[in-house]
């Protein structure tokens, strides 16, 4: 297994399915950070209870303070409050600003060198916050979104194909809410891009489909919002970083004029290592693509303008 350190912080839904998935696939030791008093000591303890059937040796250990989790390689931002049905992310926006600004500032104390995905939304403006507060560098800080609505892309061609998700590939775009922009073109099934194998009113609605695909969740469960997919999406990355995979995924990176945007997260195509962001990969992107992922860029700047941290 691998010895890496892995820092949950929030020990809700997103935040304890990623412990417990990052312990199933024996990624590494993980901390469990919440305020709650409790919380994260039991669900690590019951993850631990759980490791005898499971098979692995991770020691995972509940926190409600920072100093245990010293020397973290990895550290993920969960904690926040989650949406209820009729809200978008852009209303968590101040709350969310103020928790994320106090995890960062404990967190980079302890361990200055890690590497950081943020999770909490407003996705990309949260990123943003998280790059303020703890001062890493480009490189070292990551939004993870472009990975889970591309996976539910992937989904709903699956299912509406009849065909293995193994087989599909979707890339969305743009920032992690209403304005994202889904690619169809660069979306395939073996190879084989979606727009030769569904007619357009049919890849129309799954594109609608993905942009809600938060929402809709949100709406059935009421009390809050999705949380397996998000953790699975999490965990993929993580997989990514300590295997040292060399993967190209979609995630919200620091921009620096790479497609005319400057000085925001958002979501684009990023190969990502042990280095953390490699690079951005910039694609050749249609008028109308880059129209819709600069509308985009203009809402993450909105949001990012109308902080209060
Ligand atoms: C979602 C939330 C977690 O997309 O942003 O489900």
């Amino acid at each position: 297994m691998s010895k890496k350190k892995i820092t949950v912080v929030g020990a809700g839904n997103v935040g304890a399915t990623t412990a417990q998935l990052l312990a199933y696939k024996k990624l590494g030791h993980i901390c469990l950070v919440d305020v709650v008093e409790g919380l994260p000591q039991g669900k690590a303890l019951d993850l631990m209870e759980s490791a005898p059937l499971e098979n692995f040796d991770s020691k995972v250990v509940g926190l409600n303070d920072y100093k245990e989790t010293a020397n973290s390689d990895i550290v993920i931002i969960t904690a926040g409050l989650a949406r209820k049905p009729g809200m978008t992310r852009e209303d968590l926006r101040d709350k969310n600003a103020e928790i994320v600004k106090s995890a960062c500032e404990q967190v980079i104390k302890y361990s200055p060198n890690c590497f950081m995905i943020v999770v909490t939304n407003p996705l990309d403006t949260m990123t943003w916050v998280a790059k303020k507060y703890t001062g890493l560098s480009k490189h070292r800080i990551v939004g993870m979104a472009g990975v889970l609505d591309s996976t539910r892309f992937r989904s709903f061609i699956a299912m509406e194909l009849g065909v293995s998700m193994e087989d599909v590939h979707a890339t969305v775009l743009g920032l992690h809410g209403e304005d994202m922009v889904p690619m169809p073109r660069l979306s395939s099934v073996a190879g084989i891009p979606i727009t030769e194998l569904l007619p357009q009113d049919k890849i129309d609605s799954m594109v609608e489909r993905t942009k809600n695909g938060g929402a809709e969740i949100v709406q059935m469960l009421k009390t809050g919002s999705a949380y397996y997919a998000p953790a699975s999406s999490v965990v993929n990355m993580v997989e990514s970083i300590v295997l040292e995979k060399n993967r190209i995924v979609p995630c919200a990176a620091y921009m620096e004029g790479e497609y005319g945007i400057h000085g925001i997260f958002m979501g684009v195509p990023v190969l990502l290592n042990w280095s953390g962001v490699a690079k951005v990969v910039e694609l050749e992107l249609k008028p109308e693509e880059l129209k819709a992922l600069h509308s985009s860029a203009d809402a993450v700047h909105k949001s990012v303008a109308a902080l209060k941290v």
